[in-house]
């Protein structure tokens, strides 16, 4: 049993510090995570359900969850790599983000016919792939789930993650009129500079240390458009990982693996920070 002097003192504490004392008398909404809320393996609990002509993957967080209940009129809409939602990985971390307290939604950007999960099996031309699935494709399918959400589940408040090819969607969903109010990005692709320059929403980066797809030349590139712009921005930079890390990693690399679940905390935290009042 705690000591009535140190509820005193803890109390005090609480009134004193600016973003504790917000929480204070709603311990469930501010209840810290640590990595065990991440699923590296298992079976996805979310369902799958048709808007339109688009799949969504959706998992919605327990009703007892407390953090839920602060986050009741948020969501996190998930925005996969080039595997899609057919990739294990990617169901369960949207899951786990769920598990976060979200309700998040995944659509299927490519329409049944993700790359194979390994893209270097013969017969797969990674070019013809990514030329069949440009913004022009991709940003309506997106666009409809943010209106999903809001129609379907009357959400009001929107964070966005994406995973190498998603991760570049983060952005775009963040420009005026995206629908998004923060982002988080982890080890985007394709990304074009007017794309991070166009955010009008603070973005949050993963990156990983060893990627040929956003390494250090384009990371510098994207930390000085962020610093010469007005949105807030933080870009974390994750030793011993490759391009991918923060959906799939060897789990017998303890480093690896705690990159990943490190990554997944900065998004929720990210999220927690801009999307929800506490
Ligand atoms: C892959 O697709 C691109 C674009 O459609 C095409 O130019 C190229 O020839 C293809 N490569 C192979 C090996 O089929």
């Amino acid at each position: 049993m705690r000591s009535p002097t140190f509820s005193l003192v803890s109390t005090a504490l609480l009134l004193v510090g600016g973003a504790v004392a917000s929480c204070h008398g709603k311990p469930a909404a501010c209840q810290t995570l640590d990595a065990s809320i991440v699923a590296h393996s298992g079976t996805p609990v979310g369902k799958e359900v048709k808007n339109g002509d688009v799949t969504l993957y959706i998992t919605e967080p327990d009703k007892k969850n407390g953090r839920a209940k602060a986050r009741s009129g948020a969501a996190v809409l998930y925005l996969t790599d080039v595997f899609g939602i057919a990739l294990p990985e990617n169901k369960l971390l949207a899951d786990s983000f769920a598990r976060a307290g979200y309700l998040t939604i995944a659509p299927d950007l490519f329409n049944g016919s993700p790359a194979p999960g390994d893209i270097n099996v013969p017969g797969f031309n990674t070019t013809a792939f990514l030329a069949a699935h440009g913004p022009e494709v991709t940003d309506p399918i997106i666009a409809s789930t943010i209106a999903y959400l809001r129609q379907k589940h009357g959400i009001t408040h929107i964070a966005a993650t994406g995973y190498c090819f998603g991760g570049r969607y983060s952005f775009r969903v963040l420009a005026p009129g995206g629908g998004v109010e923060v982002g988080f990005a982890a080890h985007p692709s394709l990304l074009e500079g007017g794309e991070i320059t166009g955010i009008a929403g603070p973005v949050a980066i993963a990156a990983a240390s060893n990627d040929a797809l956003f390494g250090p030349a384009p990371r510098a590139d994207a930390e000085a458009k962020l610093t010469a712009g007005s949105q807030k921005w933080q870009v974390n930079l994750y030793a011993g990982t490759q391009h991918g890390f923060g959906v799939r990693v060897d789990l017998s690399d303890p480093q690896q693996k705690y990159a990943k679940e490190e990554a997944f905390l900065q998004a929720v935290r990210w999220f927690d920070r801009f999307l929800v009042a506490e």
